[in-house]
């Protein structure tokens, strides 16, 4: 069986997909509204330490788990406990991406349909404030374009680890940040920007209080893709010879930068058409066309290309995360229940297709069904940020710093290297998974409910 397996072919390609995986709709929509809301520069103060002393930690626990066993999540655990109960661990982590990527698939259509619109230059026109509210709420556009979405992630992991996953990432990563950077020359050079630049850095600590933390928490953890057995599964195609802490310090810094640039490309165009920065997908979908459509009447075709170059970037984003879930369930199916590739890949499909739908017509017909104020599509989400994701990232810590071997973590975490600097990192790295992670991530989750 591991013969077969596919790796990927070096670390660059490696950290390429993985930082794919990171970096997403959680980095564009999520990351530069809460950076203006909870104290500038003091939130991402305390979004570095989360990063550093919680989501790191989660992150190698998981590269761990998938290189050391080389399986997929439910496989892992079966192989490194067999016949214990932390094959329960496994189960969940095939189900919690699928969970997630029926909602986040919803949103991947969306920006299909927006591309659409600016390929047209559909924005240029001053009656876009309301396209995005008619369009989702109707039923049928949103479900065509959810199609099209999940359709294409299923074609990107049909063709395999390689020549699918890894070679879609490669490209695709390294083209986010060319747009990203374009789009924020433009946004950061608008008249009126400066105020845009003084929101995400004037640190405020006053704004930093139990909430602002546990959502930079919760924030780091979405966007690194944490705690729901994504990272394992990729982290299971990286060869034995590679350092995994490389992957991982390359993962988290290469998500947090395009996190700040995107900020930088947001915020500025925000403030320089005087409008207040939303927050959830509104931010993208409603306000920045609405942007577009002000800046049409003066530069039309800039604001028409900077408008396609966004949404190609919002929905490539979306595109190499939602793979990264996918495939996640795909391996298990693959190793575990003996299908072929395209078989998983199917059933994959139909399951979150099906889930997909319902979310995306919470929107429109389905929207009476509310649970604490939440449609189907919020509380899912709610679902899998607040519970699924931090529980996972408690349960792998627990599981790399309490069941496993600590020589064989400590093998994984250095690959063997003895000079000081990798004795001391994989000590570092060993006692935060062992402690510091999993009683922070408890804190937190703690904090969330009683907050
Ligand atoms: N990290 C992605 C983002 O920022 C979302 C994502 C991809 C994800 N894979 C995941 C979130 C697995 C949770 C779990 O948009």
């Amino acid at each position: 069986m591991t013969d077969k397996r596919e790796h990927f072919a070096s670390r660059f390609t490696a950290v390429m997909a993985m930082a794919g995986s990171a970096i997403g709709l959680g980095n564009i929509w999520r990351f530069p509204y809460m950076v203006g809301q909870n104290g500038g520069a003091a939130f991402i103060i305390i979004y570095l330490i989360a990063a550093l002393l919680l989501s790191l930690p989660i992150f190698m626990a998981e590269s761990v788990i998938g290189r050391a066993s080389h399986k997929n999540t439910f496989g892992a655990m079966d192989t490194l406990a067999p016949g214990t109960k932390w094959k329960w661990l496994g189960l969940i982590t095939v189900a919690s991406p699928l969970i997630i990527m029926s909602y986040y698939s919803v949103v991947g259509g969306w920006s299909i349909s927006f591309l659409a619109k600016s390929l047209s230059f559909g924005f240029n026109s001053p009656d876009v404030s309301s396209y995005f509210g008619t369009f989702i709420s109707s039923p049928w556009g949103p479900l065509l374009c959810h199609s099209i979405f999940l359709g294409t992630c299923a074609l990107i992991v049909l063709s395999g680890v390689n020549r699918g996953i890894e070679l879609f990432s490669k490209i695709t990563t390294p083209m986010l940040f060319i747009l990203i950077v374009i789009i924020m020359i433009y946004s950061c050079t608008l008249p009126g920007a400066v105020k845009g630049v003084e929101y995400l850095v004037r640190p405020d600590f006053s704004k930093l209080d139990a909430r602002a933390i546990s959502m930079a928490v919760g924030q780091s953890f979405f966007s690194l893709s944490l705690g729901v057995g994504t990272i394992l599964t990729y982290s299971s195609y990286v060869k034995k010879e590679e350092n995994l802490l490389a992957t991982g310090l390359g993962t988290s810094a290469f998500d947090l930068l395009f996190a700040l640039i995107a900020g930088f490309a947001i915020m500025p165009a925000v403030f320089a058409a005087g409008i207040e920065p939303g927050a959830g997908p509104g931010l993208i979908f409603e306000t920045l066309p609405f942007i577009f459509a002000k800046m049409g009447t003066s530069t039309p075709i800039l604001s028409g290309l900077i408008a396609i170059l966004f949404f190609v970037t919002i929905l490539f984003a979306a595109l190499t995360s939602a793979i990264s879930m996918y495939e996640t369930g795909v391996a298990y199916l693959i190793e575990q229940k003996h299908l072929k590739r395209r078989n998983a890949v199917l059933l994959i499909f139909a399951g979150c297709w099906s889930v997909g739908v319902i979310c995306s017509l919470s929107f429109g017909p389905l929207s009476g069904i509310k649970l604490f104020g939440d449609n189907i599509f919020g509380m899912l989400d709610k679902f899998a940020s607040n519970i699924l994701m931090p529980l996972g990232g408690i349960l792998f810590t627990v599981f790399v710093g309490w069941k496993m071997p600590k020589s064989l973590v400590q093998e994984e975490l250095s690959n063997g290297r003895n000079n000081r600097f990798a004795k001391i990192s994989r000590l570092c790295i060993y006692y935060l998974i062992k402690y510091i992670a999993p009683i922070g991530i408890l804190a937190i989750m703690i904090t969330q409910f009683i907050a």
